[in-house]
């Protein structure tokens, strides 16, 4: 009788359990403690790839924010944006924003090469990017946050999708307000983690008509200083090569501070969507940039809450997903005559597929 109940009390956490894992919730299960147990130090192996590399490519630090961002915003935070072409998979890289944008896949392959060794199977490719996000703001001078973990990796990519859903750097604020908010993000989490543009580059194709036929009018962007117009159009000169750099943030190009507030004060923002947030006439946005720019604790705190809540964005947890072995490709390789290979070997082993 009591070890029918005891039973009985097993059955029903192990259900609860169960349906805790089940993928109804999509974003609350992530810890930052969720490897303490598994893989303590995470955090410093991660770091100590991206401080090495960051020393001689100080950009890095940029890019590695920008997978985040890309990822987590447009596509959930499941590392699809990683995967390769194969015969199954049209890889998300190729798509119109993201061709030559994408950069540093090697460097994350370091990263997951450096975590395996010391925790076999444990750290998603996912969690890889969240947490190479806060270290890279952490070594450009930036804020620090606990990053939320257990996030898994994504079996497929979608090629389409990233191509509709990314924002387009002429996009003009109420496409920005109205892209954003279909991610539950509003407008203090669009000027707080447009911040993020304070360091990186850019290439020229992404603001050149802003030089010289903007919206088609024949003339300049209005709404940019005519000084920094003249540096832009000699970095970009007119039908030029379009991938030619320049940097986000024309103050202090590789630190993370708010000197991107202050330069759309000056009409100094480099893209289009960066300006709009404070030369549209009118815009709800403004408000916000001037206490960014007069206040740099105040902004830290907002980009903080944003890439946290950026970060829940379409999630896999508990039993979705899995956990990549190389993060370009699911496991078991790709195709399916390697997956026959891989259902072979499973059997093999007598491991049946949950
Ligand atoms: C508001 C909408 C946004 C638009 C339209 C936009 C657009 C762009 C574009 C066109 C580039 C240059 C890519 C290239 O030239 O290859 C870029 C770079 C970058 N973006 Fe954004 N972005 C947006 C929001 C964000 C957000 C939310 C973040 C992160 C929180 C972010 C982080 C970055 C970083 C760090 C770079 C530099 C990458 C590098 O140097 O490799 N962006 N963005
Ligand atoms: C650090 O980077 C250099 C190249 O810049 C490389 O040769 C070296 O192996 C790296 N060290 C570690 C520990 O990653
Ligand atoms: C994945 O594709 C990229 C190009 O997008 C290429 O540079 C890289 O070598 C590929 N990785 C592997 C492991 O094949
Ligand atoms: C990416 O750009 C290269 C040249 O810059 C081009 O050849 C290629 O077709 C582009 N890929 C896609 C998918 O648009
Ligand atoms: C990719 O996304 C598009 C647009 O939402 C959708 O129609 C399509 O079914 C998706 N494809 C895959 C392979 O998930
Ligand atoms: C923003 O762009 C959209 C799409 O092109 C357009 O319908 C809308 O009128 C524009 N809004 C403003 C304020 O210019
Ligand atoms: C936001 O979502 C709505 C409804 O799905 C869609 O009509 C609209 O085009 C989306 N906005 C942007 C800028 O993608
Ligand atoms: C945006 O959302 C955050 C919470 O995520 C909230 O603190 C902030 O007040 C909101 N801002 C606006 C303008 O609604
Ligand atoms: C601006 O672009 C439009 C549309 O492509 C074109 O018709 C017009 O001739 C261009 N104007 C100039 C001055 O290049
Ligand atoms: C243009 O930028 C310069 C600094 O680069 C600044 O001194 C000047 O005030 C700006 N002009 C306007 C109209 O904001
Ligand atoms: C700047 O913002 C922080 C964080 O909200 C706040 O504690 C501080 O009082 C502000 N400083 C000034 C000078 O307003």
């Amino acid at each position: 009788m009591r070890s029918f109940h005891v039973r009985l009390f097993c059955f029903v956490v192990m259900t609860m359990l169960m349906l805790g894992a089940l993928p109804f919730s999509s974003d609350a299960q992530l810890d930052p403690s969720f490897y303490k147990n598994t893989c303590a130090n995470v955090h410093s192996i991660v770091r100590e790839v991206i401080r090495n590399v960051s020393k001689s490519d100080p950009r890095m630090l940029g890019s590695l924010i920008y997978y985040y961002y890309y990822c987590c915003l447009w596509q959930g935070c499941d590392a699809s944006i990683l995967l390769n072409s194969t015969s199954t998979i049209v890889s998300e890289q190729g798509a119109g924003p993201n061709n030559n944008s994408i950069r540093g896949l090697d460097v994350v392959n370091n990263i997951k090469t450096a975590v395996e060794n010391a925790c076999p199977g444990v750290v998603s490719c996912a969690d890889i990017l969240a947490l190479a996000a806060e270290i890279s703001s952490v070594l450009a001078h930036g804020p620090d946050w606990k990053v939320p973990l257990g996030r898994r990796d994504s079996l497929t990519a979608n090629f389409t999708l990233a191509n509709q859903k990314l924002p387009a750097p002429n996009f003009n604020l109420s496409q920005l307000i109205s892209t954003f908010a279909n991610q539950s993000l509003n407008i203090t989490d669009l000027v707080a983690l447009s911040g993020a543009h304070t360091i990186g580059r850019a290439q020229c194709r992404f603001f050149s008509s802003r030089l010289y036929n903007f919206s088609n009018t024949g003339n300049p962007d209005p709404t940019l200083n005519t000084t920094y117009l003249q540096t832009l159009r000699s970095i970009c000169p007119n039908g030029g090569a379009g991938n030619t750099l320049t940097n986000l943030d024309l103050t202090t190009p590789d630190t993370f501070d708010n000197k991107y507030f202050s330069n759309l004060q000056s009409l100094n923002g480099l893209l289009q969507s960066d300006q709009e947030l404070f030369s549209t006439v009118g815009a709800s946005t403004l408000s916000i940039v001037n206490s960014f720019s007069s206040n740099q604790t105040l902004f830290f705190e907002a980009f903080k809450a944003s890439m946290i809540k950026m970060g829940n964005i379409g999630v896999l947890t508990g039993s979705q997903g899995e956990i990549r072995k190389q993060c370009n490709f699911v496991n078991g390789n790709s195709g399916l005559a390697t997956f026959a290979t891989r259902v072979e070997s499973s059997e093999e082993q007598g491991v049946s597929s949950a």
